[in-house]
């Protein structure tokens, strides 16, 4: 089975755990980029983030050379932002109409994880959620984290696999 890591990371959590499942599943991996994206910090980062979630802003993405229809595993990861998934992820789901796929899901979060994995289900409703995962506070333990994402890997996504 074809599996494909498809992420978006703004501070770079949840691409260290992207690139940790990859490399344990041998997966191809997939970083959503928006263009001209603008790194900003502290208050306003939450502001512009908070107001894009709010707007249901699609922000363009950089162009994408996979071909998804190929892949029959995908594990999509997202930051949380305002209690749910990060814009760019809207402009994926909405651009690739996915059906018909094995989905894992994950999210990086403070510990709000509000809504995040509920709303990428709704978004996937023509597809198979095999499962979730959130991780938490994932700067402050990184090795921790990368741990847990191994052993999701080893446990779950990998075993999918092998019995399919
Ligand atoms: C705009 C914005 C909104 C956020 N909203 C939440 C939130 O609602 N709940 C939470 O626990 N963390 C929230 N966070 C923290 C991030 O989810 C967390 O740091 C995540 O691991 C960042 O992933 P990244 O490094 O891949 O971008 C927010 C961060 C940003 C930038």
């Amino acid at each position: 089975m074809k599996k494909l890591v498809v992420y978006y990371s703004f501070e770079g959590n949840t691409k260290l755990l992207s690139q940790t499942i990859a490399q344990n599943l041998d997966a191809e991996i997939l970083e959503l980029k928006i263009k001209n994206e603008v790194k900003r910090k502290g208050f306003m980062k939450y502001l512009w983030g908070g107001k894009s979630v709010f707007m249901k802003d699609k922000p363009e993405l950089e162009p994408i050379a996979i071909n998804i229809d190929e892949y029959d595993v995908l594990i999509i990861g997202t930051p949380v932002w305002a209690g749910t998934f990060a814009p760019g992820l809207r402009t994926f789901f909405d651009k690739y109409n996915i059906q018909n796929k094995n989905i894992f899901l994950f999210c990086t979060h403070e510990g709000g994880q509000g809504k995040t994995l509920e709303n990428m289900k709704s978004k996937l409703d023509m597809n198979n959620i095999v499962d979730c995962k959130d991780f938490v506070n994932v700067s402050k333990n990184i090795e921790l984290s990368k741990n847990i994402a191994k052993k999701w890997v080893k446990e779950t996504i990998s075993e999918f696999n092998i019995n399919k």
